[in-house]
């Protein structure tokens, strides 16, 4: 293992785990120690959990060995490289391992940001080089990435590949295109939710509870790119946008401005988030009216749909008054929102704009799941503050968005799932696998196609739609081949079609 940073220490962990010997190396003795102390915390706290026993925690600890050189590398079946993100670094590891590693050896890089190729072809032998792509934190995601290049000799995707099943984890065989899967399609959207944040669009904690509440995610998309490190997702970002060289990719400017401000996430303490604290700063909701009173009357706007009947009854069950007359004086009107449709016309049309707000509920309404109250250009203070009390009141968790196509779940969703969408289009992968990269790289609950198979792809497709005919933003382009699911209402689970 050459490199304990956080990753580093946490693949040499799950090799040792696995019985498998390690030689552990770093840039010089203090980076060494650091890496091992790591590692030496991570085995603790899994004895203090009662996940190991100090027994076996001892065995662990005793197949990792610090060396001080790479002359100490020479009989290694295996070496991955997990040094910062700089081709010369890695040209001169590679050469050294060129030199004293056995020829059949393999020579595995980690990298989320350099070209494999690039590296492969730097080397010797290009044929053993190979990517090994880890989660973090890496114990405990499942998913590895194997890359192989134009240049990787046939036999050794497969002894990587197993050699990933053999220490508990799924690999997926992808080719080394930027970003590979999860990272091509994790990192564009993180970068979109801080642009959302940054423009105002919404705050830090409702993109984040849009994401867990909304989408079912293990964690928000601004959380995890402090958990990420700014300054890596930055460069994953560059990467990216220097291969596709789409608007999608451009890193967000407060990306590359808390990077340069040292403000990388958690490992500085601070990012996004700050945890200079007991812990980090959030909140379970920046609705600070989460606690304002729910309204005792309620004007309710439907399209006289299941949606508007299920809200109805789930108001008046919780004690307030409904009437679907505009006319009537009641505290808010309620436009039950959809996807697609703005709340504005409705409001207007009910005469009271000022006092009313749309409510779109994710989910079941039945479940407590997050409900997006939102607002128009009229709404005044008082009706969105009413509109967050009745959501609380409901057992929903509130979050705010503007009346713009997708609301916030939607902004977030959409244009991720497109990009799916479009990877499964380009060849590069397909449902299955870019579903297994997401849920066992990322912790996804249910992958993209998954997604896309329970929300309708037409539901799907409306939403993009609506999303491009008023941003114009080419991400949000409907990709044909969703257009196609839709049209003749395939599901993605269904496999690829005839002729393709
Ligand atoms: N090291 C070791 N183990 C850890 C850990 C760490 N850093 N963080 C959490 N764990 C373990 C915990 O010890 C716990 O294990 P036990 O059940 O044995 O006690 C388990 O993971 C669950 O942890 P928690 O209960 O504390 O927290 P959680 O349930 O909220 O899960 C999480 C934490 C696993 C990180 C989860 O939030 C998650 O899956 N998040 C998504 C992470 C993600 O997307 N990673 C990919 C980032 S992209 C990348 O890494 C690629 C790149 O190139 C940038």
């Amino acid at each position: 293992m050459i490199g304990l940073g956080t990753m580093g220490a946490g693949i040499a962990e799950v090799f040792a785990r696995a019985g498998i010997g390690v030689v552990a190396m770093d840039v010089d003795a203090t980076a060494l120690s650091r890496g091992i102390g790591t590692l030496d915390a991570s085995l603790s706290r899994a004895v203090t959990r009662g996940r190991l026993t100090a027994a076996e925690q001892a065995q662990i600890r005793g197949r990792i060995r610090p060396a001080a050189g790479f002359s100490e590398a020479a009989a290694v079946d295996l070496a991955v490289e997990v040094v910062p993100e700089r081709m010369e670094i890695k040209r001169e590891i590679f050469a050294e391992l060129d030199r004293v590693c056995s020829p059949d050896a393999i020579l595995a890089t980690n990298t989320s940001s350099i070209s494999v190729t690039a590296i492969a072809a730097a080397s010797k032998h290009p044929g053993r080089v190979i990517g090994m792509h880890f989660f973090n934190p890496a114990p405990v995601m499942r998913l590895v990435e194997v890359v192989s290049t134009v240049l990787t000799t046939d036999g050794v995707v497969a002894t990587v590949s197993d050699l990933a099943r053999h220490i508990g984890k799924t690999p997926v065989h992808v080719g080394d295109r930027a970003g590979f899967i999860a990272n091509a399609l994790l990192l564009p959207y993180l970068n979109h939710a801080l642009y959302l944040m940054a423009s105002g669009y919404g705050s830090r904690e409702d993109i984040d509870l849009a994401a867990t509440a909304g989408i079912g995610l293990p964690m928000g998309p601004l959380a995890l790119l402090d958990l990420i490190g700014l300054d890596t997702a930055l460069s994953i970002m560059e990467v990216l946008h220097g291969e596709f060289g789409l608007p999608r990719y451009n890193p967000t400017p407060l990306l590359r401005r808390l990077s340069d401000a040292g403000l990388t996430g958690r490992k500085a303490g601070r990012g996004i988030y700050d945890y200079a604290g007991a812990g980090k700063d959030d909140h379970q909701s920046g609705n600070e009216d989460a606690s304002a009173a729910a309204p005792k009357t309620v004007t309710l706007i439907g399209a006289g749909d299941d949606v508007e009947a299920e809200l109805a009854s789930a108001i008046a069950t919780a004690g307030i008054n409904v009437t679907r007359n505009a006319a009537h004086p009641s505290d808010l009107v309620l436009i039950a929102a959809e996807a697609g449709r703005p709340v504005l016309p409705a409001s207007l049309a009910a005469g009271r704009p000022q006092q009313s707000v749309g409510l779109k509920v994710i989910g079941k309404l039945a479940e407590g799941t997050l409900a997006e109250v939102v607002q128009t250009s009229l709404s005044s203070p008082g009706a969105i503050a009413a509109g967050t009390g009745l959501a609380a009141k409901l057992g929903l968790v509130p979050i705010h968005a503007p009346d713009r196509p997708g609301f916030l779940v939607g902004q977030l969703l959409y244009a991720h799932l497109a990009d799916a969408v479009r990877m499964c289009q380009d060849g590069y992968s397909n449902p299955t696998e870019i579903d297994t990269a997401m849920k066992l790289g990322c912790g996804y609950p249910r992958g993209p196609f998954e997604l896309i198979d329970a929300a309708g792809a037409a539901t799907v497709l409306t939403g993009l739609e609506a999303m491009y005919e008023a941003y114009g933003y080419p991400e949000f382009a409907p990709p044909p081949l969703l257009a196609e699911h839709a049209a003749a209402a395939i599901p993605f689970s269904a496999g690829p079609r005839p002729g393709r």
